[in-house]
Order: C-alpha cells, then structure tokens, then sequence
C-alpha cells in the first residue's frame, strides 16, 4: 500500500411544521440496504483470502474491515476526538448526531434499512455500491452483467466522475451536508482530497489490472483520475459555496469555504505578495479556496495552452474578488467557472500518454517554483499530483529524493513556509 499523502492539519434540521404539511408528497422509500453483513457471508465477499479463479477476489469485507477506514468511520465519533467534537458542539450522542452520520455512516432512512442494516457499520458496502435490495440475488449469478447490475441500482463506482461525486459527496461535502467552520472549531480535522491518492490508499478492494476487471469494466488510467478529480473538485466547491456562503448565520459567511491559512498562520509571518494572491486583490482580505482551481490551471495550460490556462486565472480572480462582496456576485463567478468545467468534460474521458502525463508534471512543478501555489491548500495539492502523476509514470522510485523533499515541505500545516516551498520546487523541477 502507497501511504496516503494527505496532510490533516448545523446543517439546519428539517423543520418539523413543513416536514407534516409535504408528507403526504413524500415519495416511496427506495430500495433497501440490507447491511454490510449482507455482503460478508463465506461464500460471498467474506473470504479470509482472495481467490484467484473468479472475476472478484471475494475477500472484500476482509479489506474492508481490517484496513479501510471506513470500516470504522461510524467508531471514531466515540473516539476520544470524536466525543470531544460532540461535546463542543453540545451534541448528546453520536447515534442522534445527524450532522456526523450523515458523513460517518450510511444515514439513509429507517424504512430503507434491512434486517441486518448497522449503523455503526460506518461506511459499508452499500453507502459506496447503492442499495443491495434489487441486484443482491442477481449480481451473483455466472450471466449477470455490470450493465444488468446497474440497471437494478448498482452505483457505477468504476468511472472517474462516478467515483469522483461519489467521494466528494462525502470527502467535500454536498448542499445538504458539510463540514462546516463550526465543526473546525469544535476540532474537526480539515478535510483535503485528490481522487487518485485516495482510491490508492483507502486501500482498493478491486483488481483493476486484471484482465478480467478490464474486460468488465474498462481500464481506469490513474492520470485521468487525477484529472477528472481535479475538474470535479472545482465543480463540487462553486455547489458549495452557492449553497452553504451565507447560511452560517450572523453577518458573516461561512468561513470554511474559505482558505484556512489566509485566516490561521502566524503574524510574524509576513508572506503577503501579489504573485502569490493575485493581482488586483487587495493586502489583507481575506481568500476563498483556490488549492484545486490552481491546478487545474496547471492542467490546463498544459493540454489548451496559455490563453485557455489565463482564461481560468481571470475567472479564479473574479471568484476571489466575489467572495469579498456578496452572495450574487458569488453567484456570477461560480457559475462562470462551472460552466468552464462543464465545458471541459470531455478531458474526463479521454486517455493520456506517457508524454502528455510528463508534460503535466512539468507544468505543476513549474507553478509551484514560480511561488503560483503557494496556499497550503494549493501547495498540498501539488505535491500530491506530483506524486501521484510520478506513479503513473512507473519512475516514483526513481525521483523518491525531490518528491520526499517536496512533501516534507506540506507535512505540517500550521509551519508551512510558501518561500521554501517554492525554492525546493525550484531545485526539483531540474528533476521532475
Ligand atoms: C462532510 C462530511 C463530514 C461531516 C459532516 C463530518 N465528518 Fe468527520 N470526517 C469526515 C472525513 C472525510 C474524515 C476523514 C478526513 C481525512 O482523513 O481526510 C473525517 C474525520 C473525522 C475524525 C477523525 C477520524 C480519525 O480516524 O482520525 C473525527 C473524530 C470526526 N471526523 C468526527 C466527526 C464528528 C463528531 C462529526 C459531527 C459533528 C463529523 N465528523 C462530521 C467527514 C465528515
Ligand atoms: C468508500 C467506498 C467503498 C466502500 C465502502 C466499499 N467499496 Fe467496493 N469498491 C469501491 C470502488 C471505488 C471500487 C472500484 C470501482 C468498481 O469496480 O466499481 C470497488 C470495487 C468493488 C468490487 C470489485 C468489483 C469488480 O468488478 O471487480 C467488489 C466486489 C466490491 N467493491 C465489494 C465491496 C464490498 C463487499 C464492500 C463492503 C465490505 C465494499 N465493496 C465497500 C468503493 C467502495
Ligand atoms: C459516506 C461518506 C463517505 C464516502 C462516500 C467516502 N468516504 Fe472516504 N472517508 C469517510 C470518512 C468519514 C472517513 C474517516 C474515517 C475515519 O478515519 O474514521 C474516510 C476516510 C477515507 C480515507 C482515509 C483518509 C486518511 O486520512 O487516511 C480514504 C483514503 C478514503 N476515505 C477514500 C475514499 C474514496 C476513494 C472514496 C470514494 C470511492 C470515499 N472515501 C468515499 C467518508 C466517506
Ligand atoms: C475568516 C477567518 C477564518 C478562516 C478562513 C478559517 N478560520 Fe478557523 N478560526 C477562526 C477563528 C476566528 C477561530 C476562533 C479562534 C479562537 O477561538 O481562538 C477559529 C478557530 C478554528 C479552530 C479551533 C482552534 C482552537 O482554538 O481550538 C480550528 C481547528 C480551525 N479554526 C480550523 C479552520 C480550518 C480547517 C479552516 C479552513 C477550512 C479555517 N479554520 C478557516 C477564523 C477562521
């Protein structure tokens, strides 16, 4: 396993009144999720070691449950940390704490739970791969297909962007939940994410080199992971921001969506620079998150060139410049760049070459030493391109030194230095 380079540093209830007034317009429960114990039986996904002679290796549960995190993502709300997040946030219990279930386990309703249904079998089989109801008894058959499996509800898991909305759905957040300032400030972890690291380290369950996987389902190339991770992030974050800016409360908007260290870094630490924030915005104002949008610049000048790459820098511009004004200027902004994205859609499709993949590493490096990433949110993503695009490139090994030196320089969030990150980019890029 390739360890995870990811650097850690309410919702409104619905209200009751207007929940019994629509009852009678709720629709049907869905189909049910019968539980991750479903799934693990002997014969089933609860082998103790793969087997080699069908198409999936049946010890699926077994990952799961001894090294996927997930397995005990409903166990770390009572976790020390866990409970005092709870406690700050003067929540009871973890069982009624909606906010975190909703993240922390497969919080669907009670009519949709089967007789083996955990909650407290956190994220399980079926809060990734949708109700088992309606395919369980056919998926196992020797003619089902995936496209059959899918019919009946299946979550098509193996595409980029359907892995990529399923994680951030999660791993970002949706307009229904999210991890808000207020959860940062009772302790919550700061959530980072870039798909291809992730679907490496969580850790995978599947054979996606195997000749019977690809016949199935296709090649899944790690370079368009990333970039569909990339594009997808972007699109995620303007659907947070349009739904969660002003919903804090009070004057101010939420911070969260905002980038942490424009607000959390030493006084002493002078680093305000316009090639590092941009032209135009002004000294000592406050930032959204670009981390994501900076690499997709990256990306960009790499695959349409510079004038499309400084299209995207003036429409980043203008969403830092909204996200200092008001909600409909927002709204303007997020909605330029989700159109930017949809328009690019086509680069969550198609295949890229060794060269292309070379190319790409060149251009974040060269971000990166000319001090254009140097947010820690930006930065953390650089080096996590880097390391992941330098595995698709089989030379990992090779340029383990400059890679372990970059990463060094993102380890610690709270002492990242923006000018050293920069110069050890400078001295890697020679390599990279
Ligand atoms: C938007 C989704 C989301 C919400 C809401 C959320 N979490 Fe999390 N939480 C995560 C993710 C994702 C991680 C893993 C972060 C990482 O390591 O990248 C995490 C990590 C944690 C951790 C650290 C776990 C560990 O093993 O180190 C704790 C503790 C935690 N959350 C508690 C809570 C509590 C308590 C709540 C409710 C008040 C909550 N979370 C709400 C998504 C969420
Ligand atoms: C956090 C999300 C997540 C969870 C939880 C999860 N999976 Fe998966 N699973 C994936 C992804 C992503 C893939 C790879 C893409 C694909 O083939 O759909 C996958 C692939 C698989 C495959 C391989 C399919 C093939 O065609 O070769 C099986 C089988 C599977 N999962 C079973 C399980 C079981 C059983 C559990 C619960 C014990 C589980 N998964 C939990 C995300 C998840
Ligand atoms: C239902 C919500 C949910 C979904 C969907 C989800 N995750 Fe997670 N994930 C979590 C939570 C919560 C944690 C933290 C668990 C803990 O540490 O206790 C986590 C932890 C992880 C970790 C460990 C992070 C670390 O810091 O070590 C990885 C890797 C990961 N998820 C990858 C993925 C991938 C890849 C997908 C999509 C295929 C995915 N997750 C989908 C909720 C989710
Ligand atoms: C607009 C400025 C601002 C931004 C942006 C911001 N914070 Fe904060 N943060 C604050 C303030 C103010 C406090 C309260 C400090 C105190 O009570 O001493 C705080 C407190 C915290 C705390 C609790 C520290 C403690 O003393 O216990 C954490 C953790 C935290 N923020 C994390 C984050 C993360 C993660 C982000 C980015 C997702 C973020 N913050 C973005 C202003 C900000």
């Amino acid at each position: 396993m390739r360890a995870l380079r990811a650097i850690r540093g309410g919702a409104p209830g619905a209200c009751l009144l207007a929940a019994s007034l629509t009852a009678a317009a709720t629709p049907p429960p869905g189909p049910k999720h019968l539980g991750t114990a479903s799934c693990a039986t002997g014969v089933c996904h609860g082998r103790s070691a793969p087997v080699a002679d069908r198409d999936v290796a049946l010890n699926e549960y077994a990952i799961w449950l001894q090294k996927d995190r997930h397995s005990q993502a409903y166990r770390a709300l009572e976790s020390a940390e866990g409970r005092r997040i709870l406690a700050n946030l003067g929540l009871p219990s973890a069982k009624q704490a909606k906010i975190c279930l909703d993240c922390h386990a497969d919080n669907i309703a009670t009519a949709q739970q089967g007789a083996k249904f955990k909650l407290v079998d956190g994220v399980g089989c079926e809060a990734c791969h949708g109700a088992a109801e309606k395919w369980i008894e056919s998926h196992s058959h020797k003619e089902a297909t995936h496209a059959a499996n899918l019919a009946r509800g299946l979550y098509p898991s193996e595409t980029p962007t359907g892995r990529a909305e399923l994680c951030l759905g999660c791993h970002a957040g949706t307009a229904e939940r999210f991890a808000t300032h207020e959860l940062m400030g009772a302790g919550h972890p700061r959530l980072s994410f870039e798909l291809e690291a992730f679907t490496t380290d969580q850790p995978p369950h599947f054979r996606r080199d195997d000749p019977s996987y690809r016949r199935r389902k296709g090649r899944i190339d790690g370079v368009n992971l990333w970039v569909t991770g990339q594009l997808r992030s972007v699109s995620r974050q303007m659907t947070l921001l349009q739904s969660w800016w002003g919903r804090a409360g009070g004057a101010l908007p939420e911070f969260a969506l905002y980038d942490c260290h424009s607000c959390h870094h030493p006084m002493s630490n002078a680093r305000w620079s316009r090639e590092r924030v941009g032209a135009g915005i002004a000294p000592g104002t406050l930032r959204l998150q670009t981390g994501n949008l900076v690499v997709l610049r990256a990306i960009t000048e790499t695959l349409d060139g510079p004038k499309e790459s400084d299209a995207l820098g003036q429409a980043t511009q203008a969403l830092v410049l909204a996200g200092q004004r008001d909600a409909a200027s927002l709204r303007i902004a997020t909605e330029r760049i989700s159109a930017w994205v949809k328009a690019h859609d086509e680069w969550t499709r198609r295949s890229y070459s060794a060269e292309d993949t070379v190319r790409l590493r060149k251009s974040l490096v060269r971000y990166a030493a000319a001090n254009r990433a140097s947010d820690f949110a930006a930065a953390e993503q650089i080096v996590l391109g880097l390391d992941s695009l330098s595995y698709s490139l089989n030379d990992h090994d090779a340029r383990r030194r400059v890679l372990d030196a970059l990463f060094d320089t993102v380890k610690n969030a709270t002492g990242f230095d923006p000018t050293r990150f920069a110069s050890v980019a400078k001295t890697a890029s020679a390599e990279l």
